[in-house]
């Protein structure tokens, strides 16, 4: 079991990298299933979910290899078309291959991942997408199973701006025949990103980062290399952590024009934001406690339900109380539970939380129990007065490459500790 085991105090400050984006990369990689031939994908966070996306693919016939930062990826002719559930309930995100392998073979048969600590997240709009696209979906013995001959452009309105959807049915429709508009389609910076990689592969796509997206089927695509855009909840994580512990941190390699809202609500909290000159990544700068700041989650360009636990790992420390709401997921407020344990004061309903600033925390043994959450818990520990240990810091590993080793860099103290499972007599 591993542990991070962290003192907080310290005042972060220095240069943190940003490589590519997680939500990004995983859809690039299944994006390569649509080309024969080989994909490189550059830039490539080193996580765990990486390597088990490389595990989908090499079980659906693909050669794949990590060097660094470095993806390549040898999709064969002819694909297997089974995701197993071994791999789906280990990283949700495996669902994405089903677009691209009903595109590519007429078949596909994945695993369905189920709901998480986070909320139920539900597939009903990725297999109405697929549907409209003339495939026959059924489910059976826990498998979302599609099958069609050549798909066909249609109108797809989906009903809110799922990001996976609107990937699902770009990666189906770019090999369909005729016109497919995605409208409510969502906005996020990574389908920018999905929808460039496609473009340079062949795609013919217009609208991508808009609300409605039109794609033109074409017959084929083909392989190219393809850098993954940098990760905004990584780099947004860093400036939320600037903030909180008074730090003057610079985030290198970031886009600061995909985290507007974000970095506007840090200055609103009392933070200096600057642009760096003549590279991507700001800097953020804090000489005071943060004023508290209200803050609703939203699809993008609204704020990140990704960054909701930073922004309660903020409000816990700030002056005053704040608001925050979360709008995207159902049960994203099932962390707080683990803040409390550190002294913080939050109290939630529904989708609502109300944060009573705190000068200071106190540190205490808590658990991480999603990405996210286990992110929101390091910066809170990091303003917290004593030790803290986090357990269960596998998932920070699956969305934060080099966590710890970045931490230290900017001065926390932090180590990862392996200790061995409690060892309790349980048997009856
Ligand atoms: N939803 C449905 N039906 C669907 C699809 C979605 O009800 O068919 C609901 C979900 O249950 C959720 C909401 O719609 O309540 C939004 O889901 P969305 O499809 O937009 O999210 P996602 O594609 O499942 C991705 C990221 C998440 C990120 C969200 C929102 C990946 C691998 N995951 O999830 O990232 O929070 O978009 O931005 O790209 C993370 O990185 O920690 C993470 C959870």
């Amino acid at each position: 079991m591993e542990l991070f085991r962290i003192a907080g105090g310290t005042r972060l400050a220095g240069d943190v990298p940003v490589t590519g984006a997680k939500n990004s990369v995983l859809k690039l990689m299944a994006t390569a299933l649509l080309a024969e031939g080989r994909t490189v994908l550059t830039s490539a966070p080193q996580i765990l979910d990486v390597a088990i996306m490389a595990e989908v693919l090499r079980r659906l016939g693909c050669t794949v290899t990590m060097d660094g930062g470095r993806v390549t990826i040898d999709c064969p002719e002819s694909l297997g078309s089974e995701a197993d559930y071994d791999l789906v309930r280990r990283m949700r995100a495996s669902i994405c291959v089903l677009g691209p392998l009903l595109a590519r073979t007429g078949e596909a048969k994945v695993a369905l991942p189920g709901g998480d600590n986070i909320g139920s997240r539900g597939l009903d709009m990725h297999i109405a997408g697929l549907t409209r696209l003339g495939a026959e979906v059924t489910s059976e013995h826990g498998y979302v199973i599609a099958r069609s001959g050549q798909l066909a452009g249609a109108g797809v309105w989906l009903d809110f701006p799922s990001v996976g959807a609107t990937e699902q049915i770009l990666m189906a429709a770019v090999l369909a025949k005729g016109t497919t508009v995605i409208d409510n389609a969502a906005r996020e910076p990574e389908i920018v990103d999905i929808c460039t990689l496609l473009t340079e592969m062949g795609a013919q796509i217009s609208g991508a980062g808009t609300s409605t997206i039109e794609i033109e089927g074409v017959e084929g695509l083909h392989p190219v290399t393809h850098e993954t855009l940098p990760d905004r909840i990584v780099a947004g994580t860093w400036a939320i952590a600037a903030v909180m512990s008074r730090g003057d941190v610079t985030v290198l390699g970031a886009q600061a024009r995909h985290l507007e809202i974000t970095l506007d609500k840090l200055v609103t909290a009392g933070a200096t934001v600057e642009p760096l000159l003549g590279a991507p990544g700001f800097r953020v700068a804090m000489e005071t406690r943060p004023r508290a700041v209200d803050v609703v989650t939203l699809p993008y360009p609204g704020f990140p339900s990704d960054l909701l636990p930073m922004a309660i790992a903020l409000g816990a420390v700030s002056e005053g109380a704040s608001m925050v709401t979360e709008n995207v997921f159902d049960s994203r407020f099932m962390f707080v539970n683990e803040l409390t344990r550190l002294g913080a004061d939050v109290r939630t309903d529904g989708h609502h939380a109300v944060v009573r600033g705190r000068e200071r925390l106190s540190g205490a043994p808590v658990r991480a129990t999603d990405i996210r959450a286990g992110a929101g818990l390091v910066l809170a520990a990091l303003c917290a007065d004593g030790g803290t240990e986090i357990s269960d810091v596998s998932h920070i590993d699956r969305g934060y490459p080099d966590f710890v080793a970045n931490l230290r860099g900017l001065g926390a103290d932090i180590t990862r500790v392996d200790v061995p499972e409690p060892d309790f007599p349980l048997t009856f």
